[in-house]
């Protein structure tokens, strides 16, 4: 079976082509490309919207073209077409949905939406049924910051997430605040490896009874930090904030392993290319004796191939009539 998967939810035109294998139950991938918008938003230190649904109009069909003919296939080859429907910007969602729905249309394929939260930690399951469940799965992106527990590839609930910023939002926002160029993520994650813990920040409700996270008040406590402590140095202040949130994660993660019995740890999103985050979550799932996945780190940011895997099984397995070719419109929750 060939499957399209289709991401437009932020900065990224993402166009996967991939091959399911029924009988073995295991994902491949023919083709991923990412045409990444970086160069129009920096001068803004940001993403900006409508600059968004511009590129990806701009994008799309040259991307598409070019992700069936790194894999060899020709449009009627395909079998599904999975698209995201939100959370994300609702410019950029509606390019990717109405190209997917016409397409789908045009060819006579069946068209399937997916959340693109759960997609993050879809991208974990390129053989989905050889992860052992109960599994606790942290999605860590731009926009989300949120702790499931999953039954099974396609069952999973929602325990606990951010209350304000999303953990990616903090990055940007802290590298915006200091000058450092857009996305800050991977900028500080390669200045933190030249730091130490030399500033205590805080740990925002690492003690509460909850699986809530709070990255706003860190983001505050950073630049304040950087206010009254004018000789600061930046791989400290990297390495010590980003230690923070590891701390943070670690606590919540582990809370949820043994409460819900978890016998793997899923890790996913932007934010999970982090080398802190990777090697604390590790770290963790040693102590515990849980086995810890991850995505390789262009799978961790925003891409076609964990639509197209989501996508499918939910269209193969799901019973849930809700996600089976349906037509959700792209929503806003963001
Ligand atoms: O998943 P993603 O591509 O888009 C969203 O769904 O938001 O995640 C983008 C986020 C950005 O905030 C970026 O700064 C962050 O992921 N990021 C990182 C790293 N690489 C990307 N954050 C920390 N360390 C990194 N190495
Ligand atoms: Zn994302």
């Amino acid at each position: 079976m060939l499957i399209l998967g289709i991401d437009t939810s932020c900065d990224d035109t993402s166009l996967a082509v991939m091959r399911y294998d029924k009988k073995e139950r295991r994902f491949e991938i023919l083709s991923n490309i990412i045409s990444s918008q970086i160069k129009a938003h920096v001068e803004y230190g940001g993403i900006v919207p409508e600059i968004a649904s511009r590129e990806h109009l701009k994008n799309i069909t040259a991307v598409y073209r070019m992700a069936l003919e790194k894999a060899s296939v020709n449009a009627a080859d395909i079998d599904l077409i999975a698209v995201t429907a939100g959370p994300g910007l609702t410019g950029s969602l509606i390019v990717g949905y109405t190209f997917a729905k016409g397409l789908a249309l045009a060819n006579k394929k069946p068209f399937i939406t997916v959340d693109h939260i759960k997609a993050h930690t879809a991208a974990n399951f390129m053989e989905p049924y050889n992860i052992g469940y109960p599994a606790v799965a942290l999605t860590i992106s731009g926009g989300h910051s949120s702790l499931s527990v999953l039954e099974s590839p396609i069952e999973s609930k929602f325990i606990g997430g951010t209350i304000d910023d999303a953990v990616g939002e903090l990055f940007d926002k802290v590298a915006r605040y200091l000058n450092l160029p857009y996305p800050g993520g991977p900028v500080l994650d390669r200045m933190s490896k030249d730091g130490e813990l030399k500033y205590k920040l805080p740990k925002p409700l690492i003690n509460e009874d909850n699986y809530n996270f709070s990255f706003s008040g860190l983001k505050t406590a950073v630049i304040t930090f950087t206010k009254q402590n004018k000789d600061f140095e930046l791989p400290h202040l990297a390495y010590s904030m980003t230690r923070s949130i590891c701390d943070v994660f670690v606590k919540k993660i582990d809370k949820a392993a043994r409460e819900f019995h978890a016998k793997t740890i899923l890790l996913s999103g932007g934010v999970a290319c982090n080398s802190m985050i990777r090697e604390a979550v590790r770290e963790l799932g040693a102590k515990r004796k849980v086995e810890v996945v991850m995505p390789p780190p262009i799978l961790c940011t925003d891409n076609g191939v964990m639509i197209a895997i989501l996508g499918t099984l939910n269209y193969l397995y799901s019973e849930n009539k809700n996600t089976k070719n349906s037509d959700v419109y792209p929503t806003t929750r963001w």
